[in-house]
């Protein structure tokens, strides 16, 4: 495993290795406060090349989930900057994921009781966490309603500001969670997108509210210091298109000229099948490699989804230029070093992924 190990430029970010500590959520933080537990757990992941926190809501109307954090207010920024100067004292690098989660949420969750928010108003058929009497419970998302033209310039100030936040805090950048049927994907796709105003109906309006969100964070704190999340094909969360090539290469091509960071992409499913797909025919994410490079684009390329350490070297050798790996990055905090040495691994335990306190949060152990 030579190849994880080198050195990259990202933007500006410069990476120790092509390792990278995917985004994972683990609903920790009560009152959207990160915690000294939390710096303890990220610090002892400090040897990743890159650290992409959990998504972190932009505001309150972004939350969707119990105990997630947020970046919007000065006790968060002070609050996350005591987690990054941990984790620049260990020699880490480390990025927020920046988080609206639009129609993925619960009236419990939501300002004043209200309902989410969403390009249309379409239920997600999929589950949001609440802690019940002290227990985390999955319950149905609520109904949402969708969002009207003039509030979306607002969505797009909360993302501004939230990468402002970002910066006070300490962090070396953001990560755009354009992913996994979030807002900016339900706006992206079009079984949660049927609007017929210019932020609906073909691809270049669907795409419209990602480009001016990635236009403002990039205005507010540079390109080289901004990364975007992409999930082509995965159902998470209850979100498809019928053309995912058309669509992604679309978006990739007009994410080139704003020279991000990195471009991070989920392959098949999150979490599962990589070869999944939607559309009816494989997705050729090389093309969409292609495509982002053809168009000038020079941020590093991310890749994740089910990775262990032979397929991300192989992947690298491929022309990735970086790896997310998440599940094994919980499990595993010196997780470079056991890759490097063909260390055995531990085993994630799915019961303690969300929420709870330091069982199988930071007490997995290092090597010696
Ligand atoms: C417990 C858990 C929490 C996750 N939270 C997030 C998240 O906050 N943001 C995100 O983009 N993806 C999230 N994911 C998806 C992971 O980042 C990753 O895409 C997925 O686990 C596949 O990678 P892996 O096979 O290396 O685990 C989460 C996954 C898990 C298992």
């Amino acid at each position: 495993m030579t190849h994880l190990f080198e050195p990259v430029q990202a933007g500006e970010l410069q990476l120790a290795s092509r390792i990278v500590m995917a985004p994972l959520t683990r609903n920790r933080a009560p009152d959207a406060l990160p915690t000294a537990l939390m710096a303890t757990y990220y610090t002892q992941r400090a040897s990743a090349g890159l650290i992409v926190t959990e998504a972190t809501a932009i505001s309150h109307q972004g939350q969707g989930y119990a105990d997630v954090p947020g970046i919007w207010s000065d006790a968060q920024v002070a609050a996350w900057k005591r987690i990054t100067n941990a984790v620049h004292g260990a020699g880490g690098k480390i990025v927020v994921q920046l988080w609206h989660v639009g129609r993925v949420s619960h009236v419990d969750l939501q300002p004043g009781g209200q309902a989410p928010v969403a390009p249309s108003a379409i239920a997600a058929k999929t589950k949001t966490v609440l802690i019940q009497n002290g227990v985390p419970t999955f319950v149905e998302t609520s109904v949402p309603r969708a969002l009207r033209v003039d509030e979306l310039p607002g969505i797009v100030a909360d993302y501004r500001h939230a990468a402002r936040c970002a910066i006070a805090a300490g962090f070396d950048g953001v990560e755009l969670h354009a992913a996994n049927g979030y807002l900016i994907d339900q706006f992206l796709r079009s079984s949660s997108n049927r609007r017929d105003d210019s932020y609906g109906g073909p691809i270049e309006h669907r795409a419209r509210l990602l480009l001016e969100v990635v236009q403002a964070i990039t205005q507010e704190i540079g390109g080289g210091r901004t990364g975007i999340r992409l999930s082509p094909v995965t159902p998470a969360n209850d979100v498809s298109d019928p053309d995912p090539q058309q669509l992604f290469g679309y978006v990739v091509s007009q994410l080139a000229p704003l020279r991000l960071a990195y471009l991070h992409v989920i392959e098949g499913s999150t979490g599962a099948a990589r070869d999944y797909t939607q559309g009816g025919k494989p997705f050729d994410y090389p093309a969409l490699q292609d495509t982002y490079r053809g168009a000038g684009g020079t941020g590093a390329w991310m890749v994740n989804n089910g990775y262990d350490g032979a397929l991300a070297e192989h992947s690298i050798i491929e022309g990735a230029d970086l790896v997310a790996f998440g599940k094994l990055f919980i499990a595993n905090p010196d997780l470079p070093r056991r890759l490097r040495d063909g260390t055995p691994l531990n085993t994630p335990d799915r019961s303690t992924f969300y929420g709870g306190g330091s069982k199988g949060y930071t007490d997995y152990p290092a090597l010696a």
